[in-house]
């Protein structure tokens, strides 16, 4: 991830959605949406509440599987793969609600996290604890995000910006290629909003992670990070472009903080 640097333009993408479609039943979620990400790039995906975002984020992470269309991660096709085995080949997310167990520190958690990814899964838990690995591992990656001071905090005691940074940590402990964040500064101050923007770019850079895609309400920390914006309205992609461009059009603004439906039901 070299979020300074201006991404490639010819290369492969990292993934790309092409042409995709979800239908809920009769309700079309999304409609043809075809977009990609590259290497080195941080895009946001914005849109009102219900204009699919978090569909579009569950397709790419294979947690649900596309109505019509194709989805491509490093150059393959991912249907039937499934989020576990796409999150072993280093497609990493978090989740729009914080996904944490109350009850484990961050220790706990994180190795939980490094357990999955190195296929430890079938220890019983209370050897976390006693596996040397798993300890170094977790330990760096509370450090890389700024963690290392509450390794023993239960996770049920945090702040609510630490309660998002220990999701991110845990996407994060799966040493992914590319990382989709759904909405991960929501409930959080504005103060703790940017401080956590800050670890993640710093943390992404630090071990490689080649790709940024985030959900965010937040244009501030839209526009001061992206790379690049895909805008979507009642599940079609309304633009997608560079941040200069997408703050230029009052127009485009207002279509995305703008228009919240009264009918829309939030997940
Ligand atoms: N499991 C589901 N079943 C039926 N409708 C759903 C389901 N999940 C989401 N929806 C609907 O699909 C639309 C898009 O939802 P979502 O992708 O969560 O939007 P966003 O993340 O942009 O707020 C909304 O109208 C939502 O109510
Ligand atoms: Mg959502």
């Amino acid at each position: 991830m070299q979020p300074d640097r201006a991404p490639a333009l010819e290369t492969t993408p990292l993934f790309e959605t092409i042409r995709v479609s979800k239908a809920y039943g009769v309700y079309l979620a999304l409609r043809d949406v075809s977009f990609q990400v590259s290497d080195g790039e941080f895009v946001s995906i914005v849109g009102p509440n219900g204009a699919g975002k978090t569909t579009l984020v569950n397709v790419v992470t294979g947690l649900l599987t596309p109505t019509r269309g194709e989805v491509r991660f490093l150059g393959g096709d991912i249907a039937g793969v499934g989020p576990v085995e796409l999150a072993r080949r280093g497609m990493s997310r978090t989740f729009q609600l914080v996904n944490i167990f109350p009850a484990l520190t961050v220790r706990e958690t994180l190795a939980v996290a490094v357990a999955s990814r190195l296929r430890r899964v079938a220890n019983p838990f209370r050897s976390l604890r006693r596996d040397d690995v798993l300890q170094a591992e977790a330990e760096r990656v509370a450090e890389v995000l700024g963690l290392r001071a509450r390794l023993d905090i239960v996770a049920s005691t945090l702040s609510q910006g630490e309660k998002k940074l220990l999701d991110i940590a845990s996407a994060f402990a799966l040493n992914p290629t590319v990382i989709l964040l759904d909405e991960p500064t929501s409930g959080v101050s504005t103060g703790d909003k940017h401080a956590i923007m800050e670890v993640l770019v710093t943390a992404a850079k630090a071990v490689g992670v080649r790709a940024i895609v985030q959900v965010e309400h937040d244009m501030d920390l839209v526009e001061r990070y992206s790379h690049r914006i895909v805008a979507l309205q009642e599940g079609s992609v309304l633009a997608d472009m560079a941040p200069e461009a997408f703050f230029a059009d009052p127009a485009m603004i207002s279509a995305v903080v703008g228009t919240r439906r009264k009918t829309m039901r939030t997940p």
